[in-house]
């Protein structure tokens, strides 16, 4: 089933949120229980048995992830390396997988993501077409993309909404088809200067080709010091 899906995992991105930390390394290889935090995603696509990965991250610390994770063997998988030049947001940095996908479909982690679920249930539950992502309910959706339901229909995803209309965040897990780039090549920076993630999904829900899932396990980004801290509890170790 999931002999053809290649995983994407997005490790750009400045880290300012934890400066001091993220002066001399990268966000994603801060410690998280006793590994860094990237292993965390590596871990669940090849548990998954997504063992073709793709790692982009920033100019600034590419050889320290390099030399964290190498050539993949170790966790069972073949990783393959782009670098984003500026991080000018996911939808940028996932652009960068246009030529290892081959025009077939991701799943696409962003490697401050630790969470519980194995990620095999939900690479079973999508037909590989169109795009899926993972909801999972938080405290504090303004942080979040937050889907905007009327009754049970998913209708847009607000980015950051200071007045969150349900108490879901997406999760950073998104699957895509192959026609995610010419969507990408559709966007235009939003109002922080990025390529959103999450306008690329609301053009796939304005085509009708978006559906959902939901996370059942724990799950918590890890960008922040508070969640920093969270992921750290969670994980154990
Ligand atoms: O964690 C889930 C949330 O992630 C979603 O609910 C939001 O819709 C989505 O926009 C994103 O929100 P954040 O503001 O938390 O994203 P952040 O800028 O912190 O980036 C998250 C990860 O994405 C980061 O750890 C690495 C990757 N990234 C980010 C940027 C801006 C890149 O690979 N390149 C980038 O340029």
């Amino acid at each position: 089933m999931t002999d053809s899906l290649r995983g994407v995992v997005l490790a750009g991105g400045t880290g300012s949120r934890l400066l001091p930390l993220t002066r001399v390394t990268n966000k994603h290889l801060l410690p998280v229980g006793r590994e860094p935090m990237i292993f965390h995603p590596v871990r669940k696509l090849v548990e998954a048995g997504v063992t073709d990965l793709l790692v982009v991250t920033g100019v600034e610390h590419m050889g320290h992830v390099v030399g964290a994770l190498g050539s993949g063997e170790d966790f069972g998988c073949d990783i393959t390396y782009r670098v984003q030049q500026e991080a000018g947001g996911i939808a940028q940095a996932l652009a960068l997988a246009e030529p290892f996908a081959r025009g077939g479909p991701v799943v696409a982690v962003l490697a401050d993501n630790v969470f519980e679920d194995p990620l095999g249930p939900h690479i079973a539950g999508w037909d590989r077409r169109g795009a899926h992502i993972l909801l999972r309910e938080v405290p504090d959706p303004e942080r979040f993309g937050v889907p905007v339901f009327e009754g049970q229909r998913l209708v847009r995803i607000d980015e950051k909404p200071t007045q969150p209309s349900s108490s879901f965040a997406v999760t950073g897990v998104y699957f895509y088809d192959g026609s995610v780039y010419d969507i990408i090549r559709g966007l235009r920076p939003s109002d922080r200067g990025e390529l959103e993630v999450t306008d690329v999904n609301n053009t796939y829900l304005d085509r009708g080709a978006l559906t959902w899932g939901t996370m059942t396990g724990w799950w918590t980004d890890a960008g922040t010091f508070e969640t920093l801290a969270r992921a750290n509890r969670l994980v154990g170790g």
